[in-house]
């Protein structure tokens, strides 16, 4: 099938390669000319495990090209995957303007029957305004539906080949199939189901989840107030399969391109329907509670911050992604410097932008021990693997006092007690 996606970012770049992976021709496009001319030899804009062979591949077998221009992209696709950042408005509510931008460049190059298939995620009867905008601009035959997606950034490659299930939100049974055609490949449940029940059910699946991390973190503060060790909770309710092993892994909370921006897009979704949501809300407000905690934890171990030097092991706001959009490491820093400390930071792949920094100053460092030298404090961020493996004899050496905060609960905590460190995690029971 010939495909359109528009928007080339985390999401549109990895279905853009995918789809062609699976056989389809496929045009990307992105208004960034940048983004394109940089596809275009090679070089990917993001970090994403595979990305690169997956679209060399594609490209070299003809099934995939990037493009500036709309007008060479849609006429003749079948299928228009729309992929915009839907990022949140100073409300909480998704801030659509560029996604409308997008799709009204979509219908004025429109020729011929084509499914528009919302990826974004956006607020219920996005699909719908979707539609009376094209039909304003565009006389032929036409369907918008909703196709949220589910993968995950550091995995995406691999969640899109194999995905728990594709849902497909449509109101005309031509474009349903046209999707399940579209989809055709993928081994999972293809669910069908109305366009806003589609569009609700990308926020309810991000909203648990969230809620899910918020719920662990909880407990693990409780578990450091009666001191029990709450990887050891996690591991015995999350073997009860009505609740699950995953998302219980205790932290710095959520944080990313979806949960935050997705969990007050629902908030002021249910205020704007008069309907206050209050499990999302107090999910919402333990998140930031919990980045509050680990850094009030940290300022009284070293009595206090102003003047100590801290070593940040992370910035991205999860590891195998460069991506450091409302990253907890970020609050964790900015909370460090207004506090008075000095932050040495490093991450494998990921930087700050000054922007980032409210107008403090961060140095970069190349490795975790460059960073860690003099310092009197170490914060494990991000729960990069790279991080499991510290060499924490070496690291302890050329620091000015031992103590190593592991607010991703990655490391054996006896294993950096004994090369001489006063270890902290998240809910670890003898922490507090
Ligand atoms: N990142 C994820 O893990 C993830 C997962 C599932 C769903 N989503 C959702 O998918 C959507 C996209 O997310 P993302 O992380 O890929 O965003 P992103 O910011 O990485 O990418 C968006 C891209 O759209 C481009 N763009 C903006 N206006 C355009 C226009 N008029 N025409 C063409 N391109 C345009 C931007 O230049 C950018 O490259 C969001 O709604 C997000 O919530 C993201």
């Amino acid at each position: 099938m010939r495909v359109a996606v528009i928007g080339t970012g985390y999401v549109g770049l990895v279905s853009g390669a995918c789809l062609a992976d699976l056989g389809h021709t496929v045009v990307c496009v992105d208004v960034v000319p940048e983004k394109i001319e940089k596809l275009k030899n090679g070089i990917m804009p993001i970090f994403e495990p595979g990305l690169e062979e997956l679209v060399e591949r594609n490209v070299k077998a003809g099934r995939l090209a990037f493009s500036t221009s709309y007008n060479e992209a849609i006429p003749g696709a079948e299928v228009i995957s729309m992929a915009i950042g839907t990022p949140s408005a100073a409300d909480g509510s998704a801030d659509m303007t560029a996604f409308f931008a997008a799709a009204d460049m979509v219908a004025r190059s429109l020729s011929g029957y084509a499914v528009i298939a919302n990826k974004s995620t956006v607020p219920v009867g996005t699909a719908e305004r979707v539609a009376e905008l094209v039909r304003a601009v565009y006389r032929g035959e036409f369907d918008v539906i909703s196709n949220p997606e589910f993968l995950r950034e550091g995995h995406a490659v691999y969640d899109f080949l194999h995905p728990a299930r594709v849902v497909i939100g449509s109101d005309s049974k031509r474009a349903t199939d046209v999707m399940i055609h579209l989809y055709g490949y993928l081994d999972c449940p293809k669910i069908t189901m109305d366009r806003r029940s589609a569009e609700l059910t990308k926020y309810a699946a991000n909203a648990f989840l969230a809620t899910k991390i918020s719920f662990i973190n909880e407990i693990a503060h409780l578990a450091d107030a009666v001191g029990a060790d709450v990887e050891d909770v996690a591991k015995g309710i999350g073997s009860d399969p009505r609740i699950g092993k995953e998302f219980l892994r205790p932290g710095l909370g959520w944080g990313g391109s979806c949960f935050p921006k997705d969990v007050r897009a629902m908030l002021h979704l249910g205020d704007r329907h008069g309907h206050p949501l209050p499990v999302t809300r107090s999910a919402y407000d333990m998140n930031r509670l919990t980045r509050t905690r680990v850094i009030d934890r940290l300022e009284r171990e070293l009595t206090s911050l102003k003047g100590k030097l801290v070593a940040l092991l992370g910035l991205a706001f999860k590891g195998n992604t460069d991506d450091t959009r409302e990253s907890a490491a970020i609050d964790l820093l900015n909370a460090l410097l207004e506090r008075g400390a000095t932050v040495r930071a490093y991450d494998p792949v990921a930087r700050l932008a000054p922007s980032d920094l409210n107008g403090h100053e961060l140095h970069h460092a190349s490795d975790p021990y460059a960073a860690a030298i003099g310092a009197h404090a170490v914060i494990v961020a991000t729960d990069w693997e790279e991080f499991r493996a510290l060499d924490l004899a070496r690291l302890s050496s050329v620091m000015a006092d031992k103590v190593l905060f592991d607010a991703r609960n990655l490391m054996n905590p006896d294993s950096v007690r004994s090369s001489g460190f006063r270890y902290f995690g998240v809910g670890r029971g003898r922490s507090s």
